[in-house]
């Protein structure tokens, strides 16, 4: 019989709302972007946050399932993303979550945000075969991960600082783009020459598969402000082609020395930054005859529809969570707490 899933998310800026079937078959996936709300503060809120998601949570679930053309008794689990992400903003998709499969007396599956993104790829590749590595890179996480099977992960290396997506906002900040910065910086970067400013590569001790971004930031910084002490004219462009080349070479050289490491033949990309074109152009070909997925770029940002795929499995395995669930800010992958 087939499956339904519905799935909420809402762990940092976008209210979204999903209802899956199988795992694979996306009947609705809406996004509800905060992203003019936190514009003129230049980055999120999360007061505000919580409060826009309370406001327009139960808008979305009603126009998400009339687009689906099901019934709520057709759906068979509610699921939600219960962390990491913001306390205020996990809250509100947890105990919208926990009313309506108390509601439907439906079970509640409780979804990583970052398995969620993982999952981005099942969605597009239901049959992908273990053992996978996963590059996730967003916002608030650079995570190299070894995916031995369904729900079963090794963390291999993760950022020391900034994650890749905070990186690229704050040169982005400073380069002074629109919010959020990400898509901006790479739009720019595109008129630009990656060689003309060789930034660092930090690659950190031989062989570590750890990141960190915060030095190479520093190093832009300074770049742009020796110029302009110096009256020289900056070439915008030039300088976000720069950075861009750098994370980028630095997220494939890990990638790939992570899939050499672990004789894996299958690499994941997943997480906002995996929207990045750069990114998503260097991996296959540096990935040396290894196969590459990568979601589509609305898969690889907040969305819920990763959250049902993730959820589905969980279903199939009777992992469900408790109706005393609750929202958790710091949550590791491969962790359960409830
Ligand atoms: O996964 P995501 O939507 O939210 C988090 O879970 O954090 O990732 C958001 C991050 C932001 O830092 C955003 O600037 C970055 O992903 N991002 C990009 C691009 N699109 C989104 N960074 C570089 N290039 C892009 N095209
Ligand atoms: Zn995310």
């Amino acid at each position: 019989m087939a499956v339904p899933v519905l799935a909420i998310e809402t762990s940092c800026d976008e209210t979204s709302v999903a209802v899956v079937v199988d795992g694979v078959e996306v009947r609705a996936n809406l996004v509800a972007s905060q992203v003019d709300l936190h514009r003129r503060f230049g980055g999120v809120v999360p007061e505000v946050a919580s409060r826009r998601h309370l406001e327009v949570l139960n808008p979305l679930l009603a126009e998400t399932l009339a687009r689906t053309g099901l019934s709520w008794q057709d759906l068979r689990a509610v699921a939600v993303t219960y962390g990491p992400g913001l306390a205020g903003s996990l809250l509100v998709g947890v105990m919208a979550a926990k009313a309506l499969a108390f509601a439907l007396d439906l079970p509640l599956v409780a979804v990583n945000h970052l398995e969620g993104h993982i999952y981005a790829n099942f969605l597009v590749e239901p049959g992908l075969e273990f053992p996978l590595i996963c590059l996730v890179v967003s916002g608030g996480h650079t995570d190299l991960v070894l995916v031995e099977g369904h729900g079963a992960y090794r963390v291999l290396g993760r950022t020391r600082d900034d994650a890749a997506g905070e990186a690229f906002d704050k040169v982005a900040r400073v380069l002074e783009l629109d919010y959020p910065g990400g898509p901006h910086l790479e739009r720019l970067a595109a008129r630009g020459d990656p060689a003309r400013l060789p930034f660092p590569r930090p690659y950190l001790e031989e062989g570590s598969l750890d990141f960190s971004f915060s030095g190479l930031k520093t190093a832009v910084v300074y770049s742009l402000r020796r110029a302009r002490e110096r009256g020289l004219e900056v070439n915008r462009a030039d300088v976000a082609a720069g950075f861009q080349e750098a994370v980028v070479d630095v997220l494939v050289e890990k990638t790939v020395m992570a899939a050499e490491r672990h004789g894996v033949d299958t690499i994941l990309l997943a997480g906002g930054v995996a929207a990045n074109r750069r990114l998503r152009e260097r991996l296959p070909e540096r990935a040396g005859g290894r196969r590459v997925v990568v979601p589509p770029p609305a898969l690889c940002t907040d969305n819920a529809a990763m959250i049902a795929c993730a959820a589905y499995y969980k279903y199939l395995r009777g992992d469900f969570a408790p109706a005393t669930l609750n929202a958790v800010p710091d949550l590791m992958l491969g962790e359960d707490r409830y």
